[in-house]
């Protein structure tokens, strides 16, 4: 089969399409034909380093986590899907086993998927497993959305900002994305109510507060957020750069929620456990992932260049076949 192949750790320029031998599933696994696969963050900080800073280990050779396809061979025990079944999930898994989508065949844990959902095209299923995650989990943070709640997305342009708006207006709230001026105009037509250039302006210094803060680079000190909620109001943050600035938060946010009715939250991605609300949504007509491409194979040193400057709106997607 052919896959997007590094054997070193390094920028896109280490990655090349070769011929490799096909996988064969393991127990509980099944087999499936890639038809698309979108690139996450995980992934661009996979192909420069190692997991953990300060250990060497060898690099995994496919990257690529978020993927869909069609179920073309099952492993013993495998129960849950049948040959033939069109699929999609997030295979990222820290440890062994794990990533390898963009190839043309990769095994999958089967709890790691879920059926495709039929309205959505390969293309569009394959950006929604870990962004949609991450955008649910940082939206629900504190509970259920309410008509009239006040949100902010903090770099609303990506991929966990493009599906967090689509979910958020489902509950009639009011919601402001922040992100750079090329992609605002994109904001805007999904529905954004309101939209902030970073460079432009700080959100946490124009007088305007919030219910709900979701962050997905957090370039803001803890207080600056805190400064920008409502009593009562959450800021979760889904990620950012630096680990030093994440540990900040947890730490300044845990004093804030002490000492204040706000709430801090750290979110940590859960993978693949609310698949089946998005495919919900989406099979209602009221989830379409925004998506950057799709790129070929390969094309996909360049989409992950692309991806690497920032340069992407929404879901910068792969199309495998
Ligand atoms: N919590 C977990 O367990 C977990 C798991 C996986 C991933 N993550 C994290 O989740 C995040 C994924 O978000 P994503 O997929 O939406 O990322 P993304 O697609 O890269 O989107 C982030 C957006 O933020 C914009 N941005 C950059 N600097 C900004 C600033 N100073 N202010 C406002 N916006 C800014 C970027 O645009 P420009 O570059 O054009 O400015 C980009 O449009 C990453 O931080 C990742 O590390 C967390």
């Amino acid at each position: 089969m052919k896959a997007l192949v590094r054997d070193r750790y390094g920028l896109p320029d280490v990655l090349e399409v070769r011929e490799v031998e096909r996988p064969a599933p393991k127990t509980g696994e099944v087999l499936v034909r890639v038809h698309a696969a979108s690139i996450n963050d995980w992934d661009w900080e996979l192909l420069q380093r190692p997991t953990l800073p300060f250990i060497r280990s060898a690099p995994r050779r496919i990257l690529g986590s978020d993927i869909a396809g069609r179920v073309v061979a099952l492993g013993a025990g495998a129960q849950r899907f049948r040959v033939g079944d069109d699929v999609y999930g997030d295979l990222s898994r820290f440890g062994p086993g794990g990533w390898g989508g963009f190839a043309e065949y990769v095994c999958a844990r089967e709890r790691a998927l879920a059926l495709k959902p039929a309205r959505l095209t390969f293309e569009q299923a394959a950006a929604l497993p870990q962004a949609g995650q991450l955008a649910m989990q940082a939206l629900f943070a504190a509970g259920p959305l309410r008509p009239g709640q006040k949100i902010l997305i903090n770099g609303a342009g990506g991929g966990v900002g493009t599906i967090a708006i689509q979910l958020a207006k489902l509950h009639d709230t009011e919601v402001t994305g922040v992100d750079s001026a090329a992609k605002l105009e994109m904001m805007r037509q999904i529905g954004f109510d309101h939209v902030i250039d970073y460079r432009k302006q700080d959100f946490t210094r124009n007088g305007q507060s919030y219910d709900l803060i979701v962050d997905t680079k957090t370039t803001h000190l803890p207080f600056e957020y805190a400064r920008s909620l409502n009593p009562g109001g959450t800021y979760a943050t889904v990620g950012g750069e630096e680990m030093r600035v994440l540990l900040r938060v947890a730490l300044v946010g845990w004093w804030i929620r002490l000492t204040t009715s706000k709430k801090v939250r750290l979110i940590a991605l859960r993978q693949n456990k609310d698949l089946a609300y998005l495919s919900e949504r989406a099979e209602a007509g009221q989830l379409a992932p925004v998506i950057d491409g799709p790129y070929k194979l390969s094309e996909a040193p360049e989409a992950l260049r692309h991806f690497g400057a920032g340069n992407h709106k929404g879901k910068v997607v792969i199309a495998v076949d």
